[in-house]
């Protein structure tokens, strides 16, 4: 059966930083989606309808956009968010270590997984990097429902052997043997991805970060995330601990642990080697406005990231930020990059939640936008039951205008719809029109 999805359409077809065009935009548009849930036609809605007659139609009175794509999101925090902390080392020993060992318990984990992947749903993202948990249960929770719920992730044990609780500790052989059992368990699945998740240098010997190279040689299509340059006190420890590195970048490049499947978060404090380094090697890195602001880490500059060709998405870092959904961070990237005197427009902004993301995640052939060919991942935004937003968009001068001013005021409770494949989750029991 084909299924025709409807309402005004905005997607990216093109990097707008350097395509002018490369926003389209379709007013009462539609695309027609197979049973896999692939895209088989896009174009204004009665052009469609006409070409797909049988078809049943699920008609829209909103902007639909390309499914989010969060590309730093930590799933034993689904509960820690806005604890207080002074800051990220602090924070993290204070408020976030607790919080992650109750993910030990099995049935509390399962729920939490439930809540993680139904937040996520409802906040517009349809694929996430998520920092699985320390504890292999807790992971294996977050497959099976994201899985059971249809949304893309990739995802892996948290690694850390040193500097934390031991209840969150693992030594290397553990590791190995956990790891390669959640890689073969997650291969099976063809929305889930695995990721190699190091915390971060602090929190692994070189003997764990040795491993985790060593895993990503051994099974093909493997992620790597770690976090990387959040905080001035984290670096000096970071320097002091690997005195070898001749920085913060070459400690995980000395493991091995760079390149295009690679995904380093903030990335606040760097320097020209250091992006020059991760240009190179197409490693990734994920731009966390809320979180950052939150910890009070420091401004990314999204302007020397891509002066060297450096591949940037968005996260939503939970539970250091405090968007749980991309749709809704991309209000803090704009604000983030104003203060550097960047001032995004809405192609650029659409732009890094969705095909900026897929393209970091070597997925652009698959998601990102809404392409023929690729899958039906999308979200929909509804802002009839907001009247103050909706007299604030009668103000717009057409329709490019309405979508900026959406993308800054967005909220969970706009989101009418998600869909992964073309599988509608309507997490208010709205009916469509
Ligand atoms: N660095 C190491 N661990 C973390 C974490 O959990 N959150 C953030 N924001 N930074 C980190
Ligand atoms: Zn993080």
């Amino acid at each position: 059966m084909v299924q025709i999805f409807s309402g005004d359409i905005a997607h990216v077809v093109a990097d707008p930083f350097t395509h002018g065009d490369a926003l389209q935009i379709i007013e009462n548009g539609a695309f027609a989606v197979d049973e896999q849930g692939t895209i088989l036609a896009l174009d204004k809605r009665d052009r469609v309808t006409r070409r797909y007659p049988d078809a049943v139609e699920t008609r829209f009175d909103g902007w639909v956009l390309p499914g989010m794509i969060d590309g730093h999101i930590h799933f034993p925090q689904t509960f820690a968010t806005a604890a207080h902390g002074t800051h990220l080392l602090d924070w993290l020993e204070r408020s976030v270590f607790p919080a992650e060992a109750a993910y030990a318990d099995e049935d509390f984990a399962r729920s939490a997984a439930e809540t993680f992947v139904d937040q996520l749903l409802r906040s517009g993202t349809t694929t996430a990097l998520v920092f699985g948990s320390q504890f292999p249960g807790a992971t294996r929770a977050l497959f099976q429902v994201a899985a059971e719920k249809g949304l893309r992730i990739i995802s892996g044990l948290t690694l850390m052997d040193q500097g934390a609780p031991d209840a969150l500790l693992h030594t290397v052989p553990q590791a190995e043997k956990l790891s390669r059992t959640l890689i073969e368990e997650v291969e099976k699945e063809p929305k889930l991805h695995y990721a190699l998740t190091p915390r971060f240098a602090l929190s692994c010997t070189a003997e764990m970060m040795t491993l985790c190279g060593e895993l990503a040689r051994a099974y093909d299509g493997l992620y790597i995330q770690t976090h990387i340059n959040e905080n001035g006190e984290e670096i000096e420890a970071t320097a002091a601990a690997f005195p070898e590195a001749a920085n913060y970048l070459d400690v995980y490049d000395r493991f091995g642990l760079l390149g295009s499947r690679t995904v380093l978060a903030h990335n606040i404090h760097t320097c020209d080697a250091q992006l020059k380094r991760l240009g190179e090697t197409g490693t990734a890195v994920c731009h966390c406005p809320a979180s950052n602001f939150y910890l009070g880490s420091g401004i990314f500059s999204l302007k020397r990231h891509r002066h060297h060709g450096v591949p940037v998405l968005v996260g939503t870092d939970i539970g250091a930020g405090t968007n749980f959904g991309v749709l809704e961070e991309l209000g803090s990237v704009y604000k983030a990059q104003q203060m550097q005197r960047l001032s995004l427009n809405a192609a650029q902004l659409l732009y890094l939640g969705t095909l900026a993301g897929a393209e970091a995640l070597q997925m652009a052939d698959r998601i990102g936008n809404f392409a023929v060919g690729k899958q039906a991942d999308f979200v929909v935004i509804d802002t009839a039951e907001d009247p103050g937003l909706r007299l604030r968009l009668g103000f717009c001068h057409n329709p490019e205008d309405a979508l900026f001013t959406q993308l800054n005021l967005v909220r969970p409770h706009h989101v009418r719809a998600t869909a992964v494949a073309g599988r509608l989750h309507q997490p208010r029991g709205h009916g469509a029109v």
